[in-house]
């Protein structure tokens, strides 16, 4: 078996809720280390329950906005320094509902809510 065969072994049995998304799209838009992997172990100890609000701070491109959103049903506020909110608003975001980009500035104060979002993820 090839190295990376070995990993994607690996990672699908550690990872199972990661798993489930496409690797082409987490390629895409991860910007360091694997976003989901890292939110699955996160999420191992962190106790979530539907509704909650979570900041993503330094949330990037949104993969763990979308997989907190999704994974969890919590309602999650996402902003980033270097990635505007309207890039994520239009960007794979939308099709996630639950979740609010927000411009990323000293005091917050700039939002567009995807809450209401009727399209299934
Ligand atoms: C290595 S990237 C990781 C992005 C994302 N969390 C991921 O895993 O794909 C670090 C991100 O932190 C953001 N960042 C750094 N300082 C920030 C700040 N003060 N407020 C908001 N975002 C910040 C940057 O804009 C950058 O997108």
């Amino acid at each position: 078996m090839e190295w990376h065969g070995q990993v994607k072994s690996w990672a699908d049995d550690r990872y199972p809720r990661s798993r489930a998304y496409e690797l082409d799209w987490m390629m895409d838009n991860m910007m360091g280390p694997n976003a989901l992997w890292l939110m699955e172990s996160l999420t191992e100890r962190l106790h979530l329950e539907p509704g909650m609000r979570v900041l993503d701070m330094g949330c990037g491109k949104a993969l763990s906005s979308i997989f907190l959103a999704k994974e969890f049903d919590v309602q999650v506020w996402a902003t980033d320094l270097w990635i505007g909110a309207g890039e994520n608003w239009t960007g794979s975001s939308r099709r996630a509902s639950r979740i609010s980009c927000v411009r990323s500035t000293p005091r917050l104060t700039t939002s567009r809510s995807l809450l209401g979002s009727s399209t299934p993820w």
